[in-house]
């Protein structure tokens, strides 16, 4: 069975004050995750280890961190490492998010590398695929997707492969409202997973968790996660709200 995950994006928004607030709301009410259900909470670098704290003992919530260098380690200031993530026990971390892309010129290139950071530091990656508007009208959203899993994914082996979480996230549906519908979630998905399948075979392609993100919230999530190749979703705005991400942990299925 593979793991349905509810996971936050806190991006650069709340301070430390609303953060532990937020975490605290959520610890308290996360209900008992059953063997598949996760819950994955990506927050700002100085929250990191005030996060763990918050969570600790929490079955099945983890904490991630929201970027990793491409670097190994050296005079690269500004950055934060794998081994640096690793060493105060990161166990998620996301990568290759279209804002990272957008303003931040992470290629594909780029992305690969990071790939290689979180894994050979035993962090699994949450990486981030997913098109532009332009893309989707002209209906080559599969090739563009699949273009962005065969330069920064496979390259790795099928055992790396394994611990890495997908999530497709359209960018017209980031932060403007607009969701996919639970349809075109499931069609580019079930996509998604077929080339991963004829990559490294149906049984490492079953076991991949594929996220869905973009405007995901408490009144859409039950329809969006019961897609079969929707195993959860990436939430960016509505995980600032504990009620609403609560909702939407509750619509795991
Ligand atoms: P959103 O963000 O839920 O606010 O659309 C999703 C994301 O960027 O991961």
């Amino acid at each position: 069975m593979r793991n349905q995950i509810a996971a936050a994006n806190w991006k650069m928004y709340l301070t430390w004050q609303q953060g532990q607030e937020l975490l605290e709301s959520l610890a308290s009410q996360i209900p008992a995750l059953n063997g598949n259900h996760q819950v994955i909470i990506a927050v700002p670098f100085p929250y990191l280890t005030g996060s763990l704290e918050k969570t600790a003992g929490k079955k099945n919530v983890f904490i991630a961190a929201q970027n990793i260098s491409d670097k190994k380690s050296g005079a690269y200031t500004g950055e934060v490492s794998g081994e640096m993530l690793a060493s105060i026990g990161i166990p998620y971390v996301l990568v290759g998010h279209s804002e990272r892309r957008e303003y931040y010129h992470e290629d594909n290139a780029i992305l690969a590398a990071k790939l290689d950071r979180a894994l050979e530091n035993g962090i699994k990656p949450i990486f981030c695929c997913g098109e532009p508007l332009e893309i989707r009208e002209q209906e080559t959203q599969n090739a563009f997707v699949e273009t962005q899993l065969k330069e920064s994914l496979f390259h790795l082996s099928a055992e790396q492969l394994e611990n890495v979480v997908i999530a497709y996230e359209p960018i017209w549906a980031i932060g403007t409202g607009k969701t996919a519908t639970s349809q075109q979630a499931e069609d580019i998905q079930k996509h998604i997973r077929s080339v991963v399948a004829t990559q490294y075979g149906e049984a490492v392609a079953d076991k991949v968790s594929i996220l869905y993100g973009g405007s995901v919230k408490a009144a859409n999530a039950v329809e969006i996660f019961s897609q079969p190749d929707v195993d959860g979703g990436l939430v960016g705005g509505a995980s600032l709200n504990a009620d609403e991400f609560l909702a939407i942990i509750k619509a795991l299925q």
